[in-house]
Parts: C-alpha cells; sequence; structure tokens
C-alpha cells in the first residue's frame, strides 16, 4: 500500500513504520492519522512481520504533537472528530496483536508523546524531548495523553508534567520510567533492531498472547485477570509452537525451529 505521510517497510521479520513529514517536524495531521490507521491494520495482516518499530523521520523530531495548523481554526465538534481519529490511531497500535517499539529519535510532544505511550516499549536517542504542551495551546492532551501517561509513571510526575506544560530530556524521561532505554541517535535503529530480534527469537504466539494478557489485565481487577491469564495459558498448549519450545528445553537444543502456528 503507498502512503503519503507515513513509509511503511519490512525486513527479516520487523516492519518500520515512519511518520515522513519532516518539514512539520512529522506533526500529525488528519491525513497521517488515517494513514497510521490503515498501515497498521496492513502490519496486522501481514504475517511476516512479527514485530514493528515506530519512528520519525530526519533527525530532529519523532513526531512534534498533533497538526497545530489544522486544529486551530476547528470547531467543537470538528476537534471530537479529530480527537476520536486520534484515538483510533493510537488505540490500533496500542491493540495490534504484535509488539511495538516506539524509536523516539527527538522531539516527541503532544500526540508525539502520546505516540509513543501507544507503543509497548520505547527507546529514545540522547536528542530526544519529551512534553505534553496541551495546557499552553488551551486543550487537553487529546490523543490519551492524561490515561497512558498517568498509567506510564508515577500519577504525580504526569500530573507535573501536564500541568506545567515542561519539556524534559530523554535521561529525565529515562529517570521517571517513560522510556526503556537511552543511546546516541546513531545507535538508536540498530538498538531497536536488537530489541525487536531478542522478542523475534522466542514464539510469536506467545509473545502475541503476553501482549493480550498484559494489555486486557490492566484493564480489570486481579481476579478476571488472572483467568484470563488461565485462558491465554492454555490456549498455548494447542499451538506447534509450545511443542516445539519445550521440545527444545527438554533435548538441549539451542536452536528453536518456530513457526507461529
Ligand atoms: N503542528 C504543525 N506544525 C508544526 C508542529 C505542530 N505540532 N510542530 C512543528 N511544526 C512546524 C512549524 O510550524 C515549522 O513550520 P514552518 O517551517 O512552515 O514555519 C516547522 O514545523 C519547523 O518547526 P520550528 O520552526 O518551530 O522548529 P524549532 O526547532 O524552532 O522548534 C519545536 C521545534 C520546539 C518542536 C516547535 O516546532 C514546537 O514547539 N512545535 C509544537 C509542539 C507542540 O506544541 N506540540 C503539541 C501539539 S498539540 C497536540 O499534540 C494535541 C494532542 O494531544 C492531540
Amino acid at each position: 500500500m503507498e502512503f503519503k505521510n507515513v513509509i511503511l517497510t519490512k525486513d527479516k521479520g520487523i516492519g518500520t513504520l515512519t511518520i515522513n513529514r519532516p518539514k512539520a517536524l512529522n506533526a500529525l495531521n488528519s491525513e497521517t492519522l488515517a494513514e497510521i490507521c490503515d498501515a497498521v491494520q496492513v502490519v496486522a495482516k501481514d504475517d511476516e512481520i512479527i514485530v514493528l518499530i515506530i519512528t520519525g523521520a530526519g533527525e530532529k523530531s519523532f513526531v512534534a504533537g498533533a497538526d497545530i495548523s489544522e486544529m486551530k481554526d476547528m470547531n467543537a465538534m470538528q476537534g471530537r472528530e479529530f480527537g476520536i481519529l486520534g484515538n483510533k490511531a493510537m488505540r490500533s497500535i496500542e491493540a495490534l496483536e504484535k509488539p511495538v517499539i516506539a524509536a523516539v529519535n527527538g522531539f516527541a510532544l503532544g500526540g508525539g508523546c502520546e505516540l509513543s505511550m501507544a507503543c509497548d516499549v520505547r527507546i529514545a536517542s540522547t536528542n530526544a524531548k519529551f512534553a505534553q504542551p496541551e495546557a499552553g495551546l488551551g486543550i487537553t492532551p487529546g490523543f490519551g495523553g492524561t490515561q497512558r501517561l498517568a498509567r506510564l509513571v508515577p500519577m504525580g510526575m504526569a500530573k507535573e508534567l501536564i500541568y506545567t506544560t515542561n519539556m524534559i530530556d530523554a535521561q529525565e524521561a529515562y529517570r521517571i520510567g517513560l522510556v526503556n532505554k537511552v543511546v546516541a541517535l546513531e545507535d538508536l535503529m540498530a538498538t531497536a533492531i536488537k530489541l525487536a530480534n531478542d522478542m523475534i527469537k522466542n514464539a510469536p504466539i506467545a509473545v502475541k498472547l503476553c501482549k493480550q494478557a498484559i494489555n486486557r489485565g490492566m484493564q480489570v481487577d486481579i481476579d478476571t485477570a488472572i483467568a484470563f491469564e488461565a485462558e491465554l495459558f492454555g490456549v498455548c498448549f494447542a499451538t506447534e509452537d509450545q511443542k516445539e519450545g519445550m521440545t527444545a528445553f527438554v533435548e538441549k537444543r539451542k536452536e528453536k525451529n518456530f513457526k507461529n502456528k
């Protein structure tokens, strides 16, 4: 599928979705959000993609937010539609049944920080900067920022970031647990690919079910969550990969031939 504002590539089990509007620091306009939704559907259906990496084009910005020029003159209903579309894009990433790694290569502001938070794991380059600047523009975060930030970092920290709109650097984002790792910009993609390969070496169905168990389990009480985990655990025993994984262990065999079946 051809896109105008995003680029989707794949290589050896890894899909890479690059937000590609460098002139606007990869800001998310409606067209880009719709393309993200479409690209995620392509990834969902492509069995050759086991892990997805999301990054931004250029060396300055991951995504500098939702497109302010587009939002400026919106009325309430248009704002609502825009928020619904943005949330649809973020949720499609969060709900994608494959791990998603954000390789944050610069500004991750507003909708950019929100995009990174919809991913499972965030790696930042040393030049990355995070903020939720919305309150300074007269709006609340609109693509899940008030919800996902407060779930990812301590609530007081999330409130401080959102109320003050202050920008934090990659090291501070690491300190508060917003990102898993900070690396030099030139090492960012290699680090993301290494992380993706560390996931790919495992049984893809098991990893996919782990994502479901964690994401759905975090929404409900612990008894419901544990019951859900037990169901998924049971389902694994119907897969060829469970037999392969355990047979390899018993045979003291390092090489495993997982078939995603
Ligand atoms: N929307 C639209 N255009 C944007 C943009 C955005 N979020 N961020 C940057 N751009 C554009 C600039 O307008 C500029 O375009 P022109 O060259 O045509 O003037 C171009 O990208 C380069 O940006 P700057 O010249 O501003 O670059 P800089 O290095 O001086 O500053 C920056 C970089 C600090 C990131 C600054 O661009 C900035 O503050 N951007 C806005 C960040 C922001 O407030 N994001 C939150 C948006 S609201 C939101 O995301 C709502 C939500 O939750 C859904």
